[in-house]
Formats: structure tokens, sequence, C-alpha cells
């Protein structure tokens, strides 16, 4: 029997109703392969931060460094500055256990309408590969006469050829890996003329190891239109931090609905946990009423799995929800239903 310490981190808004949805997910699924999780439950969170002044305990990655992986909700709430939750949260996980590839599916199952005229499942199927640590999302910068006429705001981007090289090696092993052997890189060196530039240098001399790799790459703002146009024209893409970061809720949107979006923060060298936890945030506008889509968070757990070494175990999750959308099972408002959170959850988990 497998077993396994996993911090939860279910966070705000949405992520405590998901959170439990995909714990019921992942222990029906334990059942079924003999693994068992143990859960340790921490309340990091803006809650926290309003009564303490930090998100989370200072020597809180310390207490969770040995864990097997985090699986994380959702961080953000009205009141208190969204940078303050990213930069106070998710980011030092993301960088104090190296994270540095987000891997993010995007599909169109069967049973879901695309808002895309004419597209069905098969026609959207790619994997979008951002870069997690570093890039565009940087504290290099400043501020000086503030709140006057002269005021003046710098911003720098951080790309090291370490960083980059990592993360285009994981993209085309990736693609490798998978029937198409294509690899889109996401770029704007014609707008941004020194990291983007570097970012094309690194993809083409990777390029040159991997002969049986077909490769193309876009400026991201044409990127973008033909995300909408022709989304069957992907299979693997990378991206920066930021590139990644707006591919990765517009692909998932071509195929219905952000909240089916699930994302894995890796550290492939597993010197360090990995974090779990669907693309969409804490969704303030839902938040409470217990309607918010699972399957996000649910489809993560399956790639916790994977990660983990059970990819049969990943397989009957996903095999679930392709399922129950094929079938027409229970579904929530976004995806045109009126199912609660925790009834979609109650069948994914029966399916399993
Ligand atoms: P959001 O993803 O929370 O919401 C965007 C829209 O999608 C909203 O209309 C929401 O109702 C809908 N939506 C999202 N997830 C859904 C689900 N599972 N089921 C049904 N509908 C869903 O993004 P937004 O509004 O930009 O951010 C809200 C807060 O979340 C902010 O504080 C932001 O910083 C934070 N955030 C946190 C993230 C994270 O923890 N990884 C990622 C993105 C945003
Ligand atoms: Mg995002």
């Amino acid at each position: 029997m497998a077993e396994y310490n996993i911090a939860v981190i279910a966070g705000d808004g949405i992520g405590t109703e998901v959170v439990p949805e995909g714990i019921r997910a992942l222990e029906a699924v334990g059942r079924k392969f003999d693994i068992t999780f143990r859960w340790d439950e921490k309340d990091w969170s803006c809650e926290r931060w309003k009564k303490t002044g930090r998100m989370m305990p200072e020597d809180a990655l310390e207490g969770i460094a040995g864990h097997d992986a985090i699986f994380l909700g959702a961080v953000g709430w009205p009141g208190v500055p969204d940078h303050v939750s990213l930069w106070g949260l998710l980011i030092p996980i993301r960088r104090v256990f190296r994270q540095y590839i987000n891997l993010r599916p995007v599909r169109l199952f069967e049973g879901v309408r695309s808002p895309l005229a004419d597209r069905k499942p098969g026609d959207i199927d790619f994997m979008i590969v951002r870069e997690n640590n570093e890039g565009e999302y940087s504290e290099i910068g400043g501020r000086l006469n503030a709140g006057t006429a002269e005021e003046v705001v710098v911003q720098e981007s951080i790309f090291t050829r370490k960083g980059v090289d990592r993360v285009l090696r994981y993209a085309f092993d990736l693609a490798q890996s998978r029937g198409k052997k294509h690899l889109t890189s996401a770029t704007k060196s014609n707008g941004i003329i020194h990291t983007m530039p570097f970012w094309d240098e690194r993809f083409q001399a990777m390029a040159a190891e991997y002969p049986d790799i077909r490769t193309d790459q876009y400026h991201i703002d044409i990127l973008t239109a033909h995300f909408v146009q022709h989304p069957d024209w992907f299979d693997v893409v990378v991206g920066s931090n930021l590139f990644g970061d707006i591919l990765s809720d517009l692909g998932p949107a071509a195929t219905g609905t952000i909240g089916i979006a699930p994302s894995a923060n890796l550290n492939p060298e597993r010197e360090h946990p990995s974090m779990f936890e669907p693309v969409h945030g804490s969704a303030p506008d839902i938040a409470g009423q217990g309607i918010a889509n699972p399957i996000g968070q649910i489809w993560s757990g399956a790639m916790m799995l994977d990660h983990l070494g059970h990819a049969n175990a990943a397989r009957a999750i996903v095999t679930a929800i392709e399922r129950l959308l094929a079938d027409g099972g229970p579904r929530t408002r976004d995806m045109g239903g009126t199912a609660s959170t925790r009834e979609v959850g109650m069948a994914l988990a029966d399916l399993v």
C-alpha cells in the first residue's frame, strides 16, 4: 500500500468549496487502488492575513518541505490586494520549491459545447507549459517620486539561461512523448527586444537537438487569435510566465469553462514537493453559494496522482470526468447545468 502526506491549502472563496470535492475523488480512487492519503490541512489564506498580517506563518514552507505534494484550492479575496495574496503564498511556494514547470492541459470533452462554433472533441487537445519561476513576474524594479507628476515606475523581467533552457527542455521532452511531436513557442521578439530574442535563440538552439519535433513560434498577439480560430493547430505550447498565464486562461475558456482546467506546478527533479491546483481563482462573485465547478480541482488531483507514480489511478479520475460529461451527468451552472459543487463531486466519486 502506498501512503502519502499531502499539504492541503484550500485558501479563499471557492477554494474552500472545491478542495473537499477533490479530496472526495482522491479518497475514492485511493480505496480502489490501495493508496492512502494523510491530509495535512493548512489555513493559509487571506482570512489568516486579516487576522495575523501574514498569508502563512514564517516557517510555513519548512513545515511542508518533506511532504509528498501540495493540494491547493485558490487564494485571493477582495480587501486584500491581489499582489499581497499572490506574493505572500503562491509565488513563494512555487519558487522556494523550484516548481519551475506549470503544466496546464486544455481539452474539449465530449458532451461539452465549446463557445467556438463547430468545434468538437479532438479539435482542442493540447498542453501549455508555462515557465513558473522567473520571467515577467519579478520583484525587481521600483517607484520614484511617488504621487508626483514626475512619478517613474520600473519593472524588470528576469530571463536566465538556466531558467529558459530547463522549461524549453521540459516542453521538448513532453512534445517528444506525444504522438504529434509538435511544439509551439510563444514569443514577442518584435516588441520586447532583449528577453524575447534571447528566448527565441534558446528555442532554436534546443530545436536542433530534437530534429524529429516540428516547431513553430508566434508572437503572443497573433497566437491568442490562433487559439480562438485554429485551436486544432496546437499540441504543446511553451511560454514565459506571463504569456503562459494568459494562454492558460484563454485555452480552457475555448473548451467551455475555466472551471474544469487543472494545473501542476512541478519540481521535475523531485527535490521538493510539487503543487496541484485548478487554474481558476477564488471567484468571489460566486463564492459561498455552493455552485462552483469542482472539476478543475478534481482533475488537478489526477495530475497529482500521475506525478506520484499512479498513472492508472489518475486515468480512473479522468475517465470519470469524461463519462460524467459525455453521459449528461450533473453539471454546475458555468456548464449550463443546475447542480451544486457537492452533487458534481459526489457523482464523480461514484463514477470512480
Ligand atoms: P477567477 O478565476 O477567480 O474568476 C473568473 C471568473 O470565472 C469568475 O466569473 C468566476 O465566477 C468564474 N469561475 C472561476 N472558477 C470557477 C469555477 N470553478 N466554477 C464556476 N465558475 C468559475 O479569477 P479572478 O476573478 O480574476 O480572480 C479572483 C481572485 O482569485 C483574485 O483575488 C485573484 O488574485 C485570485 N486568483 C487566484 C489564483 C490562484 O490561486 N491560483 C488564480 C487566479 C486568480
Ligand atoms: Mg492565471
